[in-house]
C-alpha cells in the first residue's frame, strides 16, 4: 500500500518548519505590540453558522465546504475561515460586556476549503486572522489594516500593496443590488446556473463568478462606488485619513467586493506585486462586518478583522528572492569518540541543555570526520571533542567554529568558559 498526502494538503517539514515558526513569532509579538489577545476555536462548527455568515450563495458554502454528519446526527463542516466562530465565540461567551472594547482577537490555525488545487491555493491552509469587536471607529479599520502591512514589512516583504474599497451600508448596498438586478435581469440567460440562482438572492455575488469573469456585462455592472450614501461615503474618507496618518499607500478598486457575504463598509485585499508570485496574488482579505453578530443572536456589536494565509506569505517572500540568513543553529554540538566518551558525552550534554544550551551528540556511532560534518551542517557555534585521553584527563577540547580556535578545558569549568 502506498499512502500520499492528501490533495491539496502538505506535510511541512524540518527544513521548512522553523520558517513557520517565525512567521508565527512575528504574529505573535506584532499582534503583543498593538494588543490583541489569542483566541481558539474549535476546527468543526455547525453547518448553519456558515451558512448564515458567510452566506449560502457563496462559493466557500455551495461548493467548498467540508461537511460532514456526525454520530449524533448533525451536520458539522471543517472551518473555512475564522471569523464566523470567533464572533459566534464572541457573542457565546458575552466578551460585549468585557470592560474594555473593542474586543481585539487574532487566531492562527488551519481553514478547510475544497478548492481546485493549483499555486498558492490549497484544501488545509493556515490563516493568521484578527477580528477587532465592538467599534465602529473608521481608526480601528487603519489599525487593523496597518497590524497586516507590519506582519508583511517584519517578514521581509516589500512588494505589496493595499487595495482598499467600500461596500457602503446596507442602505447603499441596497440600492447598489436593485441596479446590479436591472443591469444582469435582460442578458441572464447567458450567465452560468449559479449566477443565475444568485440573480434575485444576492446579486453581488456575480461580480465575483470565476466562470463568467469575462462576460462584456461584467466591465459595464454598476460600480458600488455610484451608490454609497453620504454617511457610508464620509465614514470611508475617515478611513482613508486615518491610513494616510499611518503613512499607508493604498489603490482604490470600485470593483474590490470579497468573496464573503457579511462585509459591508470597508473592504481590502493586500497583493503580492512581485513578478515571481503565481497568478494568485492575493495574500490577505478582510473588511467591515458590522451586523454580523445579531446575524447569529448577539447585541450589535460592529467588527473589522482580516485573515492572511501564512503559505501565500512564505511563497510571496521566495518570489522576491528573500530568504532569512539566520537558519536554525546549535550552541555546541558533542563529537565523541569511543564508548568511554560517549558515556561521559551523554552526561555533559544533559548538564547543558539543562542551562540551556542547544546541544547536539552523535548516536550513530560515526567517525570523527563526519560528527564533524554534522556540526556543520547544524551550524553549531561550538564544537566539544572528547576522546580517550579527555576522558582519563577529566577534560574536553573546545573549538570555536567562528575563529577555529581550540583549546583544552577542564570540564569543571566548561560551563562557564561557555557562558563567556
Ligand atoms: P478570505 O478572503 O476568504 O477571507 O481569505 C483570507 C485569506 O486566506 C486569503 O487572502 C488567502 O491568503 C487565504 N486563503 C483563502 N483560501 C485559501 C486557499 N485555498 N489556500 C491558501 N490560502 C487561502 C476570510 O477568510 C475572512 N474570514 C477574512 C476576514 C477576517 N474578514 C474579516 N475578518
Amino acid at each position: 500500500m502506498n499512502f500520499k498526502v492528501p490533495r491539496g494538503t502538505q506535510d511541512i517539514l524540518p527544513d521548512v518548519s522553523w520558517k513557520w515558526q517565525r512567521v508565527e513569532n512575528i504574529i505573535q509579538s506584532v499582534c503583543d505590540v498593538y494588543n490583541y489577545k489569542e483566541i481558539r476555536t474549535p476546527i468543526f462548527e455547525q453547518t448553519e453558522l456558515f451558512q448564515r455568515t458567510v452566506g449560502d450563495t457563496t462559493d466557500i458554502v455551495q461548493k467548498e465546504m467540508y461537511t460532514f454528519t456526525d454520530k449524533g446526527n448533525r451536520s458539522m463542516t471543517l472551518r473555512p475561515e475564522g471569523t464566523a466562530a470567533v464572533v459566534r465565540s464572541f457573542v457565546e461567551n458575552k466578551m460585549f460586556g468585557y470592560a474594555d472594547q473593542p474586543v481585539k482577537l487574532f487566531y492562527t490555525g488551519p481553514m478547510f476549503r475544497y478548492e481546485r488545487q493549483q499555486a498558492g491555493r490549497y484544501r488545509q491552509f493556515v490563516q493568521f486572522g484578527v477580528e477587532a469587536i465592538g467599534s465602529d471607529d473608521p481608526a480601528i479599520d487603519a489599525e487593523v489594516i496597518e497590524l497586516a502591512m507590519t506582519v508583511y514589512k517584519r517578514a521581509g516583504l516589500s512588494d505589496i500593496k493595499l487595495v482598499l474599497n467600500s461596500l457602503g451600508d446596507k442602505e447603499s448596498r441596497n440600492s447598489h443590488r436593485e441596479a446590479l438586478i436591472a443591469h444582469f435581469t435582460p442578458h441572464i440567460g447567458e450567465f452560468c446556473q449559479d449566477c443565475q440562482n444568485r440573480l434575485e438572492k444576492n446579486p453581488l455575488r456575480i461580480l465575483d463568478c470565476k466562470v463568467d469573469r469575462e462576460h462584456p456585462l461584467m466591465e459595464t455592472a454598476p460600480s458600488l462606488a455610484d451608490y454609497l450614501n453620504e454617511s457610508s461615503s464620509a465614514y470611508f474618507e475617515k478611513v482613508k485619513q486615518y491610513l494616510d496618518i499611518a503613512g499607508i499607500e493604498y489603490e482604490y478598486d470600485p470593483n474590490l467586493v470579497r468573496g464573503l457575504d457579511y462585509y459591508n463598509h470597508t473592504a481590502f485585499e493586500i497583493m503580492s506585486t512581485s513578478k515571481g508570485f503565481g497568478a494568485i496574488t492575493t495574500l490577505c482579505g478582510g473588511g467591515r462586518y458590522n451586523g454580523l453578530a445579531e446575524e447569529i443572536g448577539g447585541p450589535p456589536a460592529p467588527g473589522i478583522g482580516f485573515a492572511m494565509s501564512i503559505e501565500r506569505l512564505l511563497l510571496a517572500l521566495e518570489a522576491e528572492e528573500k530568504s532569512w540568513t539566520d537558519e536554525p543553529s546549535l550552541d555546541v554540538y558533542l563529537v565523541t569518540l569511543g564508548d568511554a566518551a560517549r558515556t561521559k558525552g551523554f552526561e555533559l550534554i544533559g548538564k547543558l541543555r539543562e542551562n540551556g544550551l542547544r546541544s547536539e551528540m552523535d548516536y550513530m556511532d560515526r567517525k570523527m570526520k563526519a560528527q564533524m560534518k554534522s556540526a556543520d551542517r547544524l551550524h553549531a557555534n561550538y564544537v566539544i571533542v572528547i576522546g580517550e585521553d579527555e576522558v582519563n584527563e577529566n577534560t574536553v577540547q573546545l573549538k570555536n567554529m567562528a575563529d577555529g580556535q581550540q583549546k583544552k578545558v577542564s570540564m569543571d569549568d566548561l560551563l562557564e568558559e561557555l557562558k563567556k
